[in-house]
């Protein structure tokens, strides 16, 4: 026997006879902890099993089942008959894991451990959109999700079963489903004006992913970002998550302000926008600031990021090109998503890049998730390529135009003098620009106790701004679900008087 055993004080075991928690499993914990934290120091001699079966008042199987597993994991040893020890071998950190705490690692408000990057992240991200709970109406950017063309889908997806093909099992392109890539290109050139070939489009779980991706390829924690003023929050997040410095730039009726002193100073190494149809204004950027901006990044050898969400939802005349197409010097970044355009569930969204960057985003997409789920991309190409997505944007299109004009008409109607919408030409939602002062956060707020969900448009602001509004989405809603929707809009901003 060692010299320095001593037997374990029955304290440290915290073995309750009532738990559901198996007794062995219990005493497995008891002492792993106890050896961990230093309780019981290496070389400490174990109670037989049998004397300790006999103290515990329990079957001495149970005693020699948690000391196998302590022996087969290494943190005791020794022999049958020969009495067991805490392993001399242990490393001393392991041993002194409490004293760990004495350096204080980054907490976050509520006290949790996180990384400086975790902290950026946990307290950027913005659930509200995608929260679970039941949509209510005017829930802004959701998809009429009951006029999807479920069945076609199906029948692609059967199809695709029945071929039973292997390769849909395996590993994929982390670029993408190169069918898939070829067909966003096609798309993406004849719709958007966007210069691409399938070789510069990379597949991304949603647009979250690209923006996600842009700013840990691209940026350095530090390096300044131009981001529009009120902007798209999920971008906010990406880019504060990736340690930007954000530079709020206000929004007027032409888009991101970019001024002519910005272009000449140009020092930031990025700026995020959302030219189409600015989020959440609604604003369509002119060519005139596109062109001060591509100037801009130009000359900062900066990089933008266009976010394209959902410009296929224009209800008069064609899509509007892309800045992407108006970019000479490769410095746009451009990003879409089938999100808005199909189902949000799909996360099948996709990223444009200038060919020398295509290398790094796409070896760097591998360490952190490899590739997109291929399955999805499959369905979603013969779902491009047999017309049905084409078919699909014509009967969105004409759907929402009703809604829209649905939506204004009952506003006129009930919140005269209350709040203010004017049509757009484009986009999923409006913004209902409160009258009286009101305040936007507390208006939301009393809507919700009607059940409707319109977020304030001071969400999105990054500097404070005095002017104060709802956003009323109206694509996911019947013409009777907005008249009704409105009307309860109306008595609670009543309610507020
Ligand atoms: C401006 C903007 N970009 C992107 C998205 C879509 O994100 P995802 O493709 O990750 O679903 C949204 C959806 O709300 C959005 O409003």
């Amino acid at each position: 026997m060692r010299k320095d055993s001593t037997f374990v004080p029955l304290s440290v075991l915290n073995i309750d006879l009532e738990s559901t928690v198996p007794i062995y499993r219990q005493l497995y914990t008891s002492l792993r902890n106890a050896i961990l934290n230093g309780q019981l120091a290496s070389g400490t001699q174990l109670p037989s099993t049998r004397t300790l079966a006999l103290e515990l008042g329990v079957a001495r199987g149970t005693i020699l089942n948690a000391y196998e597993q302590l022996l087969a994991e290494g943190y005791v040893e020794g022999e049958m008959g020969g009495g067991t020890y805490v392993a001399r071998e242990l490393p001393d950190e392991l041993l002194q894991a409490p004293s760990i705490q004495a350096f204080p690692l980054p907490q976050d408000q509520s006290g949790r451990t996180l990384s400086q990057r975790g902290i950026a992240m946990a307290s950027t991200a913005y659930a509200s959109p995608y929260d679970l709970s039941p949509v209510r109406v005017f829930r802004p950017g959701l998809a009429a999700l009951d006029a999807f063309p479920l069945k076609i889908w199906s029948q692609i997806t059967a199809r695709h079963a029945r071929q039973r093909s292997y390769d849909l099992l395996n590993y994929g392109d982390p670029a993408g489903y190169k069918p898939l890539r070829q067909a966003i290109a096609a798309y993406l050139g004849s719709v958007r004006a966007v210069k691409c070939d399938p070789e510069q489009v990379i597949i991304v779980t949603g647009s979250q992913q690209a923006l996600d991706l842009s700013a840990r390829v691209l940026l350095d924690p530090g390096d300044d970002v131009l981001i529009e003023d009120p902007c798209y929050l999920g971008a906010k997040g990406a880019l504060l998550g990736a340690g930007a410095h954000l530079i709020p730039v206000p929004v007027d009726k032409e888009g991101m302000h970019i001024t002519s002193e910005m272009v000449r100073s140009a020092t930031a190494r990025m700026a995020y926008v959302t030219p189409s149809h600015q989020y959440p204004l609604g604003v369509t950027m002119s060519l005139a600031r596109r062109l001060a901006l591509l100037e801009w990044a130009r000359r900062a050898k900066a990089w933008i990021l266009e976010d394209d969400y959902d410009s296929e939802f224009r209800y008069k005349g064609r899509p509007l090109a892309a800045l992407q197409g108006l970019d000479t010097s490769g410095r746009v970044i451009y990003i879409g998503t089938f999100s808005k355009v199909l189902f949000p569930a799909l996360r099948v969204g996709y990223m444009v890049v200038p060919p020398d960057l295509v290398d790094g985003f796409v070896s760097a997409r591998t360490t952190i998730d490899l590739h997109p789920p291929t399955l999805g991309q499959v369905i979603l190409t013969d779902f491009l390529d047999e017309g049905h997505f084409g078919r699909h944007i014509r009967r969105m299109r004409e759907l929402y135009t009703g809604r829209q004009a649905a939506l204004v008409s009952a506003v006129e109607q009930e919140l005269k003098g209350l709040l203010d919408v004017s049509s757009n030409e484009a986009g999923m939602y409006l913004i209902g620009w409160l009258l009286n002062d009101q305040d936007d956060q507390r208006a939301s707020e009393i809507a919700a106790a009607y059940g409707i969900e319109a977020p304030p448009l001071s969400t999105f602001r990054i500097e404070p701004g005095n002017s104060q509004g709802l956003l009323l989405g109206y694509t996911a809603f019947s013409e009777d679900e907005i008249r009704n929707g409105v009307q309860r809009l109306a008595e609670a901003l009543r309610s507020m008087i």
